[in-house]
């Protein structure tokens, strides 16, 4: 089946989409996005993506091309055209194409809106993949709570993890090698360990970080569950010496991470709390709850 997209306007081949090389995320990453899970045809916690979508473009002093309304009825059908049962939606929002200068265009210059989506397996009660993560330097600027195009430093910081022989990158506050560093993120997911106290933790949310919807449904589940959580920074020896850690996004839900720089974390296998609560997120959606059939 042909992958379909939406583009400023109109329904393209995904192969057809094509945008000006004038415009400003193309040459700038002036742009912001958000990839929203789709979990049987329906989205996933999409009061959360569209609220931060909102945080994101006021950041940049930026409005959405449309009604929410009217985003939401684009996204319905762009599912429906691709039959999307399990997988994500892409969304993107860029100051439009204008001459290259650093100062914003003139307000009336039209913003430019892509909508693409992708299939991805159902998600199973028990995570299929887990990460041997490596620490790295976090290269990047100072409003990693803005969803930006601006994913160079991520993007080097996976390569760099791959090339090493590693699944990923956690982003850490300065030298990766000091076990007093502070744990921020992976390069596209929330950073987690369970302590041997049986707590949760995670980085507060902060510019130094994304701050996830997984990451906030997670915390919901948690709190059901009666497990306890904090949200506070926690450092790589903390990691080193956890019982068990994961990563979390909206692509892969909870990812298990099993090593850290090459030491295993607990004994290197899933943990229960891990498996308890990715478990509980499946279960959610299974319930229904958190899904909705549009964006609003
Ligand atoms: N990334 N931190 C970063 C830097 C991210 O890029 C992401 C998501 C997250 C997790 O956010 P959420 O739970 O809302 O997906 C945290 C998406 C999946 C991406 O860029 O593909």
């Amino acid at each position: 089946m042909t992958a379909v997209s939406w583009l400023d306007g109109r329904w393209l081949t995904h192969r057809q989409a094509r945008v000006s090389v004038d415009d400003r995320a193309f040459l700038f990453a002036d742009g912001v996005y958000e990839v929203v899970s789709v979990y049987r045809g329906q989205f996933v916690d999409a009061d959360l993506h569209l609220a931060r979508l909102r945080r994101s473009l006021a950041g940049l002093s930026m409005r959405l091309p449309l009604s929410q309304a009217a985003l939401s009825v684009l996204a319905r059908e762009l599912i429906r055209r691709n039959a999307i049962a399990h997988g994500m939606l892409y969304l993107q929002v860029t100051r439009g194409a204008a001459p290259r200068w650093h100062g914003f265009p003139d307000p009336a210059v039209k913003s430019t809106l892509l909508l693409t989506a992708k299939h991805l397996p159902a998600p199973s009660a028990i995570p299929r993949r887990s990460d041997h993560i490596k620490t790295t330097n976090d290269l990047r600027w100072g409003r990693c709570d803005w969803k930006t195009t601006g994913l160079l430093a991520n993007c080097l910081a996976l390569q760099g993890a791959l090339d090493d022989g590693f699944d990923g990158p956690w982003l850490v506050a300065g030298d990766p090698d000091d076990k007093q560093t502070v744990v921020r993120e992976g390069a596209s997911s929330n950073a987690w360990i369970i302590t041997q106290d049986g707590v949760l933790v995670t980085h507060p949310e902060s510019p130094q970080i994304l701050g996830g919807c997984t990451r906030a449904a997670i915390l919901q589940i948690a709190s059901d569950l009666q497990i306890q959580s904090e949200e506070r920074t926690f450092t790589i020896g903390e990691a080193l010496t956890a019982r068990e850690a994961f990563n979390s996004s909206s692509s892969s839900y909870l990812r298990p991470v099993l090593s850290l720089n090459g030491t295993a974390i607990g004994n290197g296998t899933i943990g229960p709390v891990t498996r308890r609560l990715h478990e509980a997120f499946v279960a959610r959606l299974e319930r229904g709850v958190g899904l909705s059939a549009g964006l609003v």
